[in-house]
C-alpha cells in the first residue's frame, strides 16, 4: 500500500466557476470557435492526462524524463546556496521525484510547494510525498498557471527553484508564453532559478503521433470537456456530432487539437439561457501545444530577462531542460 502522510492544502477557490462559465462563453462565442486548455483538468480531464503521458506514442513525458535521470544531477549540481522550491502544474510529481531525491542529498531540509489545478491529484500527491520525504516540508496550492503566480509572491527562507516542467509553456501560444515567463519573473525575486521543461520541434510525424494515441486518450481528453460543459452547464452537446482531431502545423511548429463539428447543429446551454451554433466542419480549438526550436527558445528567455545558466537534453535534442536564473 502506498504511504500518506498530511500535508497541508491551500485552494482559495478563485472564482472558479464564474471562470468556467465565462470562459465557455467567451469562447463559444469567439470567431474562430476556442476553450482554452485549462478548461480540460476537470478531476477526469486531470486523470486522463496522466494516461495520455503512459502512452507508448507519447514521448515528451518519457523522454523528460529520460533528460532528468541522466543530467538531473548536473542541474542540481549548477545551483548555489540552498534552495526552496515551487512547482506549477506539479499532476502526479512523478518527474519531480528526481529532483527532490537530489536536493535532499544535497541539503538535507527544504521546502517543497507543489502547484496543481486538480485538488485531488494535488491532495494524493502531496501526502505520498511527505511520507516518502520526511526531509521535506510539503505545501500543496490548488490553482491553474495564472492564479498560482499569485502563490510565487509568498516568500521562503531560502532562494527558490521554480519549476515549469513538461513542456506546459507549449500550451501558450508564443507571445502568451512570453508574457507569462515574464510574469514568473515578476514574482520572483533576484537570485531565484527556473527550470523550463521544453518539448522542441522535431520530426512531424512523431509529434503527430503523440497526439494521436492508438488507445484514443487523447481524443478522449478533449470529448470530455464538451462531457464538461454538459454537466456542469447544463449542455446537451452530442459527441457522435464532434470529430477530434489533432494535427501539425508545420509553419506555425504547433500542433492544433480540438473537434470538428460534423454536421450543422445547435447546442443549447441551460444554465446560461444560451444556444450556440456550428456550421459543418466548423473547429473549436481546445489546444495549441508550440515546439520550440533552440533559436526560438534562446530568444523567448532572453526576452523575458532570463539568464541560462545551463541547457541539458537527450541525445537526440527532441526536449531540453533550461536552467535560469532571475538576474
Ligand atoms: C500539458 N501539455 C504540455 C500537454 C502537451 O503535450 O501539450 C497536453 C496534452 N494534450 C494532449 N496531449 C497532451
Amino acid at each position: 500500500m502506498t504511504k500518506t502522510a498530511s500535508a497541508p492544502i491551500t485552494n482559495l477557490h478563485v472564482a472558479r466557476d464564474d471562470d468556467f462559465s465565462a470562459a465557455v462563453l467567451e469562447g463559444l462565442g469567439a470567431s474562430p470557435k476556442r476553450l482554452y486548455p485549462r478548461l480540460l483538468y476537470d478531476e477526469r480531464g486531470s486523470r486522463l492526462f496522466e494516461r495520455i503521458c503512459e502512452q507508448p506514442e507519447y514521448y515528451v513525458t518519457r523522454v523528460e524524463m529520460e533528460v532528468l535521470r541522466l543530467e538531473g544531477r548536473k542541474i542540481i549540481d549548477a545551483l548555489d546556496g540552498e534552495v526552496d522550491l515551487i512547482e506549477l502544474g506539479s499532476g502526479n510529481s512523478m518527474k519531480t521525484r528526481i529532483i527532490l531525491d537530489h536536493l535532499s542529498d544535497r541539503q538535507g531540509h527544504f521546502e517543497y510547494r507543489p502547484i496543481d489545478i486538480s485538488e485531488e491529484i494535488l491532495r494524493k500527491t502531496s501526502q505520498e510525498i511527505q511520507a516518502d520525504y520526511p526531509n521535506i516540508s510539503v505545501h500543496g496550492f490548488v490553482a491553474d498557471f495564472l492564479a498560482g503566480l499569485e502563490f510565487l509572491k509568498l516568500k521562503t527562507s531560502r532562494q527558490r527553484l521554480i519549476l515549469f516542467l513538461g513542456s506546459n509553456l507549449g500550451n501558450f501560444e508564443y507571445g502568451e508564453a512570453l508574457e507569462f515567463l515574464k510574469q514568473i519573473r515578476r514574482g520572483a525575486v533576484t537570485g531565484d532559478w527556473i527550470l523550463l521543461g521544453i518539448d522542441m520541434d522535431k520530426d512531424p510525424a512523431v509529434i503527430e503521433g503523440a497526439y494521436n494515441d492508438a488507445a484514443g486518450f487523447t481524443r478522449e481528453f478533449m470529448l470530455n470537456l464538451l462531457d464538461r460543459i454538459n454537466r456542469e452547464l447544463g449542455g446537451d452537446f452530442d459527441r457522435s456530432g464532434f470529430q477530434f482531431r489533432a494535427e501539425y502545423n508545420q509553419a506555425g511548429q504547433r500542433m492544433e487539437i480540438g473537434v470538428l463539428s460534423r454536421r450543422k447543429q445547435k447546442v443549447f446551454l441551460e444554465e446560461m439561457d444560451r444556444t450556440i451554433r456550428f456550421s459543418r466542419g466548423e473547429w473549436i480549438e481546445m489546444e495549441v501545444s508550440c515546439k520550440y526550436t533552440p533559436g526560438r527558445l534562446q530568444w523567448l528567455l532572453r526576452e523575458a530577462g532570463l539568464q541560462t545558466v545551463r541547457q541539458v537534453s537527450d541525445s537526440r535534442g527532441w526536449f531540453t531542460l533550461n536552467l535560469c536564473r532571475v538576474p
